[in-house]
């Protein structure tokens, strides 16, 4: 048997949890919607809700349900509209869809069965699929979430979920200079030993990296409000050529989401405008955006090998094992990382000191995705796993991110976890960090 089934040390009862809150968190996520709303306008970076409710359980189905424990369909039509592979996107809004009750009867059926798998006790490969499926169910989360921010919808009620700890979060602030990180052998991937990963962490391999100096935290909306303020948008000579023609095309003249407001800038907030908060990271500014910032700061994106090495290494030595989280192996806690949305959004970057990295670098997990200069690819090896869509397509054309934003599940979560995006991407909960020019 291939090694994505390899016997998991996750327990039954930690899977019924998990399956459990993913299927809260989606219904969260969608309860004060009107029917108009679960369709929305047809958008090249949203999918209807409606659809990604259906898409949610059509996925665990064919995974838990058809692929792992050969069982009929439950629905005749559900490979005709929720297959992600062979729906084409623009054709979403035209589907024959269900109406949300069918719509959501279908995703309970599939939880319901989901459940009694992992009740009997499931086998390595029908492990292997839950937490495929609650991990996709995960993703899609922050996929309704940034769809809601896209349209202007209010903030969703989500039940607080993950792990907490009593401490409350530390005042925040700024959070300036860099910590110097020596070169040296480093080892990129994850560690085999890891219960569950994606295709695309998989192997941990040696890179050379050379000395080089990262932010302590990312770059935040009054850093990045100077540079608008500078012009930074009109300016060509800071801009890729690609990026130019983003900027042309898209006629922007700041983030998404900011709006003059006398002086300064408000920036909204799902359906609410709010003055900018100074010292919390930028959110929702593209690879294109955060590569002309630093060209205007005189700094860099930190590769991706940079930037795990900065969360994942001791301080004694890069090669040494990693560390699964920037603070030590523990999971994280709200102590130490902004993530579950159990904070409605992001918070300062001086905040979460706990959750430091050995090199000093904070909130390297959770408040936002942090854009890197690589691109996205395949690690030396890289055999696709049986979900064959999720990584391989991608190669080439995006941009690697790391470490999970404020609505990013924990479960999900380690330091060698690769998100990527198109460079073109506004709409996720994406920030940067950066890196010195010369050490
Ligand atoms: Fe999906």
């Amino acid at each position: 048997m291939k090694d994505e089934h390899r016997e998991s040390s996750i327990q039954p009862a930690t899977l019924a949890d998990w399956v459990t809150d993913a299927g809260r968190r989606t219904l969260d996520l969608i309860a004060d919607l009107a029917d108009e709303q679960l369709v929305g306008p047809r958008l090249a970076t949203i999918n209807p809700p409606l659809w990604e409710i259906g898409h949610l359980a059509w996925f665990t189905e064919k995974w838990v349900l058809r692929y792992a424990g050969a069982r009929a369909p439950l629905r005749a039509d559900a490979d005709a509209l929720y297959d992600s592979a062979a729906v084409a996107h623009a054709t979403r809004w035209d589907l024959p869809l269900p109406p949300r009750d069918d719509t959501l009867d279908y995703l309970r059926r599939v939880r319901e069965c989901v459940f009694e798998v992992v009740q009997r006790g499931p086998s390595p490969a029908e492990t292997y699929f839950v937490l495929l499926s609650i991990f996709h169910e995960d993703m899609h989360g922050e996929a309704f979430l940034y769809t809601r921010q896209t349209l202007g919808y209010p903030a969703p009620n989500l039940t607080q979920s993950g792990p907490r700890a009593s401490e409350s979060a530390t005042a925040g602030g700024p959070l300036p200079g860099d910590v110097e990180i020596p070169g040296g052998t480093f080892l990129l991937g994850a560690d085999p030993a890891e219960t569950f990963v994606f295709d695309n962490e998989k192997w941990i391999h040696p890179v050379e990296l050379s000395s080089f100096m990262i932010a302590r935290a990312p770059v935040t909306q009054s850093q990045f409000a100077e540079f608008v303020e500078a012009g930074g948008y009109s300016r060509r000579e800071l801009w890729t050529a690609t990026g130019w023609r983003w900027r042309e095309a898209s006629e922007a003249r700041h983030p998404v989401y900011w709006q003059r407001d006398g002086r300064g800038w408000r920036r909204r907030d799902f359906g609410y405008w709010v003055a900018l908060e100074p010292h919390r990271p930028v959110i929702h500014v593209n690879w294109h955006e955060a590569d002309a910032y630093c060209r205007w700061a005189g700094r860099r994106l930190p590769t991706e090998a940079e930037w795990e090495a900065a969360a994942a290494t001791r301080r004694d030595s890069l090669s040494a094992p990693k560390l699964r989280f920037p603070w030590g192996d523990r999971p994280p806690d709200t102590t130490r990382a902004q993530l579950d949305g159990n904070c409605p959004g992001c918070c300062d970057v001086a905040e979460r000191p706990a959750g430091d990295s050995d090199w000093g670098c904070r909130q390297m997990i959770g408040n936002v995705w942090e854009w890197t200069a690589s691109d996205f690819g395949p690690y030396p090896g890289f055999v696709a796993d049986p979900y064959r869509e999720y990584s391989q397509p991608w190669f080439g054309t995006h941009k690697v991110l790391r470490g999970g934003a404020w609505p990013t599940r924990a479960r999900l979560l380690r330091n060698t976890w690769r998100n990527f995006y198109t460079p073109d991407r506004r709409d996720v909960w994406a920030g940067f960090r950066t890196c010195a020019l010369e050490v």
